[in-house]
């Protein structure tokens, strides 16, 4: 059923219910001379089908009575049994007066005992739903402004893989991480899973003596490797920006502020990889404002890690897939980077909002990128973007292709697309463009300074837009077209249009090899960089004639391709016209890569035949000890 966006309009006024920001722990912000305040009054309205503006429907918290402002975790992680075993004190603040319950999220975690003061509380523990997992509500002493909660999580936590020696590139010595976002701390912590609750945290955490903890926290390089590691976060962070990585870590220095973790074996590769880190840094601050999270550092994990990279404050996780050895992949470090400012530090108030993330993130990556490597290097990524984004409107349902989505009753793992990451980069740059480039920095440091550490919807979004650009441009913006982009599918006409010209050649070579005029060997490659191949390989037509792949193949090796990015536009073409020679190549990739983008494509694309099938089957088979469960999840429908 088409669910109507009533939300626009009338409710559009609808603000947070009071839990946008943590007083208590969060500094208030500073208001620029040029930022008007903005109307945060409250009314709550609940008609069928409508969405409740700054709702979560993804948490059975209750923010809105009690919230919780402080964690304190002490965690041992025990890898023989595959769980962390410990306690979670969280302190808390009353919204409501005499409220006496609060409301916690978790997700298969075993609740030993509760306390207050020293005290045994009751608590109940609801029954499970198959995605959001189960509340856990506990009873509060009218005096009581904190509880203790002692747990354990279960080895199939879905924010946890546990990793074996084997699976590690040392061999010697088991690993673990964890991925919390979206709604998955809630599977290590018994906390209140939502974006809009932030809080402080400290954690003492407890690993075998030879082994190194790190987290999205304080991190000491030289700390003794004793097994008692402690971390503190002092700025409020929203719970799925918590996480924990154990292993045998190494550190290396790449400037001032920056550095990178790591095993040892891939660590000089991983710093000169990354060895612009810290130009970003100052780059991003130059131009957005201040760093907020004072180090910044990198932690390389084992190729399972599911997501190409993670923001985790203070410490981005990064997979090792992206250390290309030419710097080819490193717009992967800007993104992380970039989300210190959109997504750490102004945060997304729910799943819904996750476009004031991730389209902030991709439009700074991309000034990042121009700003570190020119304007030609900015001009190809975006029009690979560009490409990405329209390959998902043409394949999404309507409802899907809105920015500000409406997931109620939805996993955020399934809708995972390039919706609110280009179609909300490519927003910001028509803004951009209106108003000129300038003028887009100046608005963008006010909203980083306005709304830090707050966790904000859409609609306080457009509220400050409409306070801010709206007025002061109000001849070459409009509101309509604003909401046209944030609550309609596709992209509205006239929007901007990435063009790149060292693209030119390539599809000048292309159309001439695909028409017969030249051998690939004539084809003049030679300088061309990354992007360039995969612009070619990502245009080719659906259909291929073997000949033509094998053209390919014998001139450009493309099979034996060390970049994972070109190796996997060409293994998709490869599935895609059952290209043989390129199969054993398939299967090793598929099982010794779990980083989801990279992998789901190829799985998708196998299970449309029935051989295809078979031989995805089989790797899965073989991969799936080693894959995160997220992995596992968003692929075992294709080889059932
Ligand atoms: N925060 C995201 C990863 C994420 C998003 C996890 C939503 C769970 C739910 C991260 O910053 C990200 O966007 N990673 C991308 C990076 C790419 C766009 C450069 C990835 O992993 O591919
Ligand atoms: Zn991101």
């Amino acid at each position: 059923m088409f669910i109507k966006h009533i939300v626009v309009g009338a409710l559009a006024l609808t603000a947070l219910s009071g839990c946008s920001d943590n007083s208590s722990s969060s500094t208030s912000p500073s208001i620029t001379t040029s930022v008007p305040k903005i109307d945060q009054s409250v009314s709550s309205v609940d008609v069928t089908n409508v969405i409740q503006v700054g709702k979560d429907y993804h948490s059975f918290a209750n923010p809105e009575s009690i919230k919780v402002t402080h964690l304190n975790l002490d965690l041992t992680v025990d890898f023989t049994n595959k769980v962390l075993v410990g306690t979670a004190q969280l302190d808390f603040q009353r919204v409501e007066e005499n409220a006496t319950q609060l409301i916690l999220d978790t997700r298969d975690l075993t609740i030993d005992s509760v306390t207050a003061m020293g005290e045994a509380v009751n608590f109940d523990l609801a029954k499970t739903d198959s995605f959001l997992g189960a509340g856990l509500t506990i009873d509060i002493p009218a005096d009581a402004d904190s509880v203790v909660i002692s747990y354990q999580t279960s080895p199939k936590a879905s924010g946890v893989q546990w990793l074996t020696p084997e699976q590690t590139a040392g061999k010697k010595h088991p690993f673990l991480f964890t991925q919390a976002q979206a709604i998955h701390a809630r599977s290590f912590i018994p906390l209140q899973d939502s974006p809009q609750v932030r809080m402080t945290y400290q954690a003492t955490i407890r690993t075998p003596k030879e082994l190194l903890a790190v987290m999205s926290a304080s991190n000491e390089p030289d700390t003794p490797r004793d097994g008692v590691y402690q971390f503190s976060m002092p700025e409020p962070i929203p719970a799925y920006l918590i996480a924990l990585a154990v292993g045998d870590l190494h550190f290396k220095p790449m400037g001032e502020r920056t550095g990178v973790y790591s095993e040892k074996g891939i660590l000089d590769a991983a710093a000169a990889e990354f060895s612009d880190t810290e130009s970003m840094l100052i780059a991003t601050e130059k131009t957005f404002g201040p760093y907020s999270w004072e180090r910044y550092d990198l932690l390389i994990l084992p190729p399972s890690f599911p997501f190409g990279g993670m923001e985790n404050p203070r410490l981005s996780f990064i997979t090792p897939t992206v250390i290309a050895g030419d710097k080819s992949l490193v717009a992967l470090i800007a993104h992380e980077l970039a989300h210190s400012w959109s997504g750490n530090t102004v945060t997304n108030a729910t799943w819904r909002d996750l476009w004031l993330n991730e389209g902030f993130t991709t439009y700074l990556t991309y000034r990042i990128m121009q700003m570190i490597y020119g304007d030609e290097r900015f001009e190809m990524e975006a029009v690979l973007g560009r490409q990405d984004l329209q390959a998902d409107i043409d394949s999404l349902p309507a409802n899907d292709q809105i920015m500000a989505i409406d997931l109620r009753g939805r996993d955020p793992d399934d809708v995972f697309s390039n919706i609110p990451y280009e179609k909300g980069a490519l927003f910001l740059r028509e803004l951009e463009h209106k108003v000129g480039r300038e003028n887009f920095d100046q608005f963008l440091l006010g909203y980083f300074e306005y709304f830090a550490f707050k966790s904000i919807t859409t609609d306080q979004f457009i509220r400050y837009l409409e306070q801010t650009l709206l007025k002061e441009y109000s001849a070459k913006l409009s509101k309509q077209r604003i909401e046209q982009w944030i609550f309609q599918p596709g992209i509205p006409e006239g929007a901007p249009v990435p063009e790149s010209d060292a693209f030119s050649v390539v599809d000048q070579a292309r159309n001439d090899w695909l028409a017969g005029k030249i051998q690939a060997n004539e084809i003049d490659s030679e300088k061309w960089v990354v992007h360039q191949w995969l612009y070619f390989l990502n245009n080719m037509p659906e259909k291929l004639s073997q000949e033509k792949l094998a053209d390919l193949d014998k001139t450009f090796t493309l099979t034996n391709s060390k970049n994972n990015e070109i190796a996997h536009s060409w293994l998709l073409i490869s599935v895609k016209n059952w290209y043989q020679p390129a199969f054993k190549r398939l299967h090793d990739y598929l099982t010794s890569i779990g980083r989801n983008k990279l992998v789901k494509p190829l799985y998708k694309a196998l299970s449309q035949t029935p051989k295809g099938k078979i031989m995805a089957q089989k790797a899965f088979a073989e991969a799936k000890a080693g894959y995160h469960p997220l992995t596992v999840k968003a692929n075992e429908g294709f080889v059932l």
